[in-house]
């Protein structure tokens, strides 16, 4: 699909409003004389991602339509305008109307698109509510709980709970690649800084679940109690923050393993003493878990923190089994021939091997590690030789041809660097989840997020312990 025209052509569709989507699609289809082979995610989610891509250019920008003008912005504007419109079909869209009207008329102001400026808040609306309906991960269609999602990165968890029934009302990031992957994939922009009053005050005041996969921070409790005020300044704070506020029926964090012995046990013991003793939440004993026993090829632990409000559920409530189905990297493997661009130049490759002769020689080990088709990945993590110990051999290649001058030759061993797919897989996302980022940023996102399967087995339990 070429740029500009054809993106406007498939723009254009949303002009329709409450016609449906699929009737307006296959109309605009014969109009525009366009392929019936054409995709949802040629016709949508590519184009969202070639506007993300222009907005670097602000002449390219003014020249796109509302909808994706918006989303490419990413901002608060953005997020209340989303959560606005998600909601409005499901009754609790009350809390965002007010300042998503304000915003709507705002944008409309400061648009330099007349088309825009002429267009009724309604039909706005309803492009909004096109687009939101046609994401990879809509809400589902009758949800059977709220929850609100945190720490959002790229939506590991909001992939899970939605499995699950779940309908999410409200959800903070402040990364701003991250949001565009959010908003790819779920059609909402989530809220920036978790921290500011405003953002804070914009969560809806009921919901059954929290989700946060907070970043972990040092506490300096020496000499203290280790209690709510201790934690003030910390992430953790916002967290407990928003529970003592909103008291929903249960929450789910999720950390790395490490903060099991940070600060020398200290950490983790004063987030369970706000908990239980500041909080009143029943907390059972927080589970290291695997994603490898979840069905996934990765090890990778981390720690849940799971809680609730009623004593009972807190008794009904056990951590998942372990599943006996076991997957290896072949289950995740790219299908056919990767890019040329995951393959290691030979002096790269050359650097790593010296690197790691100079750690063992004195004793250390370091880390970069080939995988093997029926072997389990390490974890995927951003930074950390994340990449590098996470190398596979896929003889597959053909073309040689030196990426950049810079670079060098390419190997002839087949050693290259896993996708960002194959990453996305490893954690357990679907192929339908569309990456629009950058290849660094999507490491960066999906070393990051969560394994589903493992959140999802886990967010299962919690729901039968609630009831739900
Ligand atoms: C460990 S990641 C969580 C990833 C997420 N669970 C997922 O599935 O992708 C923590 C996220 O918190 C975000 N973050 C950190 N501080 C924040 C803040 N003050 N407000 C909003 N988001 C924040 C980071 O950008 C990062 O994406």
């Amino acid at each position: 699909m070429h740029f500009p025209k054809e993106i406007f052509r498939v723009l254009s569709i949303f002009k329709f409003g409450k016609v449906t989507f699929s009737h307006a699609w296959k109309q605009e289809r014969t109009r525009f004389n366009l392929s019936d082979e054409l995709t949802f995610n040629e016709a949508i989610i590519s184009p969202l991602i070639e506007v993300n891509r222009l907005t670097k250019s602000s002449e390219k920008r003014r020249r796109c339509t509302s909808v994706f003008e918006l989303f490419a912005a990413g901002d608060d504007q953005a997020a209340v305008i989303s959560h606005y419109v998600y909601n409005f079909h499901f009754g609790c869209a009350k809390k965002y109307k007010q300042e998503a009207l304000k915003a709507i008329e705002e944008f409309q102001a400061n648009s330099l698109n007349s088309e825009l400026q002429d267009k009724s808040e309604t039909e706005i609306i309803a492009e909004f509510s096109s687009l939101m309906s046609r994401v990879p991960f809509p809400i589902p269609r009758e949800p059977c709980f709220q929850f609100i999602d945190l720490f959002a990165g790229i939506g590991g968890f909001r992939v899970a709970l939605q499995n699950l029934g779940g309908h999410c009302i409200f959800s903070s990031e402040w990364d701003k690649e991250a949001k565009k992957t959010y908003a790819a994939n779920f059609g909402e922009v989530p809220f920036g800084d978790i921290t500011s009053q405003c953002v804070k005050g914009a969560i809806p005041p009921k919901f059954e679940v929290l989700c946060a996969g907070f970043p972990c921070q040092a506490f300096s409790i020496a000499g203290r109690r280790g209690g709510f005020e201790d934690t003030r300044g910390t992430l953790f704070f916002e967290v407990a923050e928003i529970i003592l506020k909103h008291k929903p029926q249960a929450f789910f964090l999720e950390n790395v393993k490490g903060l099991r012995n940070h600060n020398g046990g200290r950490t983790l013991e004063t987030i369970l003493n706000v908990l239980r003793n500041d909080l009143g939440y029943h907390v059972p004993d927080p589970q290291i878990i695997n994603a490898n026993d979840f069905g996934l090829p990765q090890h990778r632990e981390r720690i849940y923190i799971v809680g609730f409000r009623k004593k009972s559920h807190a008794e009904a409530f056990k951590y998942p089994q372990k599943i006996k189905r076991k997957s290896v990297f072949a289950d995740v493997k790219e299908d056919t021939v990767v890019m040329t661009k995951y393959y290691l130049s030979t002096q790269y490759l050359g650097c790593l091997r010296r690197h790691r002769a100079r750690h063992e020689n004195k004793g250390n080990g370091f880390g970069f590690s080939i995988i093997a088709d029926t072997e389990v990945a390490n974890a995927v993590v951003c930074g950390g030789m994340g990449r590098e110990r996470n190398l596979v051999l896929d003889h597959r290649i053909t073309d040689f041809t030196a990426q950049t001058r810079i670079q060098g030759e390419v190997n002839r061993e087949g050693i290259r660097k896993m996708t960002p797919r194959e990453w996305a897989r490893l954690q357990g996302f679907p192929d339908r989840f569309v990456i629009p980022v950058a290849d660094a940023s999507a490491y960066k996102q999906f070393g990051n997020s969560v394994a589903v399967p493992a959140i999802q087995a886990t967010a299962k339990m919690i729901l039968k312990a609630i009831g739900k």
